[in-house]
């Protein structure tokens, strides 16, 4: 059975509340859809271990389609899960961290605004540390993820709720399970409001020419992280 199958038809047997002390507990109207389990890897393609994640580092991979990018954080600290709702009104329970230290989370880096996206040649979105800088609109907050096309910041120790700016709803939130045998982290679905679908009609032409014809394929098996200072070769920072 696919984690899919699981997940909708996982009622109260005891194979199921067996199985569900590695997987988070979810409102009764939440939207998680799951995809491919997909193990996180060095640029090297080896396992990446949770532990090694630098702390409020922006890193990068691609999830749950080979075009769609997600941001990797290890917020230093402990997160809580919190409840949340989509534009739409949807519900939905983010369940926090992950990692020996509940400190790692993971969200698309699509901005829930107008898709602003973090490319190979440069990235208007990311999480800044402490307080961004911009004369005109200032961090309502400190580790914030801060997009300056229109200021939106998200606080991912929040599930990625929207603190500021034009953005609707969270970055949609990728779901991570971690390994404690061997310290490594999987990805298996995304919670929250997805924009893949007006993420590919507004970038169809771009995301042909940097990704090709793999742009809408689902990322298999692995996924390689990088830091978003390798990844991109201009962060913007506003
Ligand atoms: S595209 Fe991110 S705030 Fe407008």
């Amino acid at each position: 059975m696919d984690r899919r199958h699981f997940i909708q038809s996982c009622s109260a047997s005891a194979a199921c509340l067996s199985a569900s002390a590695a997987t988070p507990v979810f409102a009764a109207n939440a939207a998680a859809k799951p995809y491919a389990r997909v193990l996180l890897t060095d640029e090297r393609g080896d396992p990446l271990k949770a532990s090694r994640l630098a702390a409020q580092t922006n890193y990068v991979f691609h999830y749950p389609f080979e075009a769609t990018p997600v941001f990797l954080l290890n917020l230093g600290k402990a997160v809580a899960g919190q409840s949340l709702a989509t534009k739409t009104s949807d519900s939905y329970a983010w369940p926090g961290g992950v990692g020996a230290a509940k400190s790692i989370v993971a969200f698309s880096a699509i901005c829930a605004h107008h898709l602003v996206y973090p490319t190979k040649d440069v990235s208007f979105i990311s999480f800044r540390k402490g307080a961004a800088l911009n004369a005109k609109t200032p961090s309502v907050g400190n580790d914030l993820i801060h997009c300056c096309a229109d200021h939106s910041q998200y606080d991912p120790a929040q599930g990625a709720k929207v603190l500021a700016g034009p953005a609707s709803q969270p970055l949609c939130a990728v779901l991570l399970e971690h390994n404690a045998k061997d310290d490594t982290l999987t990805a298996y679905a995304t919670l929250g409001g997805e924009l893949f679908d007006d993420f590919f009609k507004k970038y169809e032409a771009k995301l042909s020419i940097d990704v090709g014809s793999k742009a809408k394929q689902m990322v298999q098996a692995r996924a390689a992280v990088r830091e978003l200072e390798k990844f991109c070769r201009n962060p913007v920072k506003c």
